[in-house]
């Protein structure tokens, strides 16, 4: 399963990237908005810290204006993958996209229909919205579990990206339920590597260990 980072924040995603766990990076309007910087200088630099796919969304709703700024985005570096809401105007854009050999993120996904057709129009990755689903009442998780249901019954290559992740669980679950990707907010990556057990296991083992005296090297 690949690991992205849902951020914007060039130093917090150095920071992250240097423990080698990051396979990519996803951005939103959002996030490029509490930057206070602008977008294509902010991918390019994300771009070059990342090897693997990095999200970029375009901005305008009519498709041939989608297509306009996606080939821009899509200009910045051979990484970027260029992400469009899920709607009519973002379908037909990324059908256009995928026939021009650029990649694609679709976004705003909240049900299992509306990502069978991602999938038909030749989205690269499509992305359901869990933590936004189950703010709404909904469980997020069944959607993800359904949508890969659905691509597995038609083997459809489009991988499947857990969005809008609140917690370690949601990560824990969106692999389990088969998702081949889930986009963490930092908060939420940094805390997959604790435990309240594995802090107090090494604390015992430290203090034990000091009472031997001894040193390894
Ligand atoms: C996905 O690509 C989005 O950037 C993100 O996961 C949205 O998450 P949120 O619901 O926490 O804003």
């Amino acid at each position: 399963m690949q690991l992205f980072l849902d951020t914007a924040d060039v130093a917090v995603l150095k920071a992250l990237a240097a423990t080698g766990l990051v396979d990519g990076v996803t951005t939103n309007p959002t996030l490029i908005a509490k930057t206070g910087r602008p977008m294509l200088e902010v991918i390019a630099e994300i771009c070059g810290i990342v090897e693997g796919p990095v999200s970029a969304e375009v901005a305008a709703t009519e498709s041939e204006a989608m297509l306009a700024e996606g080939r821009k985005l899509a200009g910045v570096a051979t990484n970027v993958v260029v992400k469009a809401p899920l709607t009519r105007e973002g379908l037909i854009a990324v059908r256009q996209f995928a026939a021009e050999g650029i990649q694609t993120n679709v976004t705003l996904c909240f049900s299992a229909a509306q990502a069978l057709l991602a999938a038909k129009a030749g989205a690269n990755y499509i992305s359901p919205f869990v933590g936004r689903l189950d703010d709404h009442g909904a469980v997020g998780m069944e959607v993800v579990s359904e949508i890969r249901a659905i691509y597995d019954n038609y083997d459809f290559d489009t991988e499947i990206l857990a969005a809008s992740i609140r917690n370690p669980g949601h990560v824990a679950a969106a692999a389990i339920a088969g998702a081949d990707c889930a986009t963490i907010p930092p908060e939420v990556f940094e805390s997959l590597f604790k435990h309240p057990l594995t802090e107090k296991g090494l604390q015992t083992f430290l203090s034990d260990w000091a009472k031997t005296g001894q040193s390894i090297l």
